[in-house]
């Protein structure tokens, strides 16, 4: 039989279950094919002894509605930067991503199948010029992968924080409150700007627009001046005002960096009475409620697409490839034009200008 290894790295994401399913259920079909799956991402294979799971059709029965991944997940997982404590107590960085291939090849794999946000297909590129068989599948709640129209995860998080902005609605309107809630989303505005328009907020706050209080307190005042007695808003943790102070990332873990903003929805807060709103203010972050749980079912049918597709790419040699969804169909891309630029919200398109067309303010 043949062998492919698969694996789930960073974050975890509605859906990622249901890309394992996928490449298991395609795989059987063709009858001399194994797939594998490393539990902790690379990080599995380095380890003595190796943390290995054979996916068989028993283990894969049903996970496609169950949210986070049966591999477990890591954001430790770059064997090109690993991790050593010394006996002194201090930590050294290694690159043990030769060593790491040649396990691969010695335990007989064809290929890798690597599942991951941009973080991981920066890793996998890096294998793949090294001689490692490597095929990407791009998984991202933020969105923020380019080379692919949508990632698997995103509808999710935008459903779990639309659900959540309906709820503070009626809240805010009980107590004449303006109400905050802060989503996550990275350096981009995605999931802000969809559950804005979703929710109809009055305020959203992007990292891709630096807001200017002054704007927004003008917006809001002007609201309650009308006699409409409250307000949401939503901010992505990577918003950022023109001036003043900023969200500071939280302390990256040894080694590594921990993409983790948060937070602005308590300084906006503060900035906002500040700038002289008189209104009372109350903050929610919604922080991981929007990574977990079950994937909602377009999540469920790209993931499911794009393990097909990885599979069959492992089948058709296309290593250094990443799976895609571009105009409506699943095809694939070089690793490297899914890295070479970040997906961001561009303030011309249409998706800014309707929002804007029908009140909503970015503060700009
Ligand atoms: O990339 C997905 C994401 O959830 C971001 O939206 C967020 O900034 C980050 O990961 C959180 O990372 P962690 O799970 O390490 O706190």
């Amino acid at each position: 039989n043949k062998k492919v290894l698969v694996l789930t790295g960073g974050g975890d994401c509605p859906g990622l279950n249901a890309v394992i399913r996928s490449i298991a259920k395609r795989a059987k079909k063709e009858g001399n094919w194994e797939v594998w799956g490393s539990i902790g991402a690379f990080n599995g294979i380095l380890k003595e002894p190796q943390e290995l799971v054979k996916l068989t059709s028993k283990k894969v029965a049903g996970i496609h509605v169950k949210g986070g991944t049966i591999l477990k997940t890591t954001s430790k997982g770059d064997p090109l930067k690993f991790p050593i404590e010394k006996e002194d107590g201090s930590w050294e960085i290694i690159d043990r991503s030769e060593e790491l291939i040649k396990k691969i090849e010695e335990m007989g794999f064809e290929a890798v199948i690597s599942i991951g946000g941009d973080g991981s297909q920066r890793i996998s590129q890096k294998l793949y010029e090294k001689g490692l068989n490597v095929v990407g599948v791009p998984k991202t709640i933020d969105n923020d992968l380019s080379a692919t129209d949508l990632t698997f995860g995103f509808s999710t998080a935008v459903q779990v924080a639309s659900d959540s902005f309906d709820k503070l609605v009626t809240t805010a309107e009980s107590h004449h409150r303006v109400m905050i809630m802060e989503v996550m989303g990275r350096d981009a505005g995605w999931i802000a700007l969809h559950t804005a328009l979703a929710g109809g907020a009055e305020v959203c706050l992007i990292p891709e627009i630096p807001y200017d209080i002054e704007k927004v307190v003008k917006r809001l005042n002007k609201r309650y001046d009308k006699g409409k007695g409250f307000a949401n808003i939503v901010v992505a943790e990577g918003a950022k005002p023109i001036s003043g102070e900023v969200t500071e990332r939280l302390s990256g873990e040894i080694g590594y960096e921990n993409t983790r903003l948060g937070g602005i929805a308590y300084q906006l807060s503060a900035q906002l009475k500040k700038a002289g709103l008189k209104a009372d203010i109350r903050e929610t972050v919604l922080g991981h409620t929007q990574r977990g749980g079950t994937p909602v079912a377009f999540d469920r049918i790209l993931a499911t697409l794009f393990g097909v597709k990885a599979f069959e790419m492992v089948l058709n040699l296309e290593y250094g490839r990443m799976a895609a969804y571009i105009d409506n169909e699943i095809t694939s891309v070089p690793l490297l034009d899914a890295i070479v630029e970040y997906n961001y919200i561009k303030k011309e398109s249409f998706l800014v200008q309707a929002a804007k067309g029908i009140g909503i303010s970015f503060g700009d």
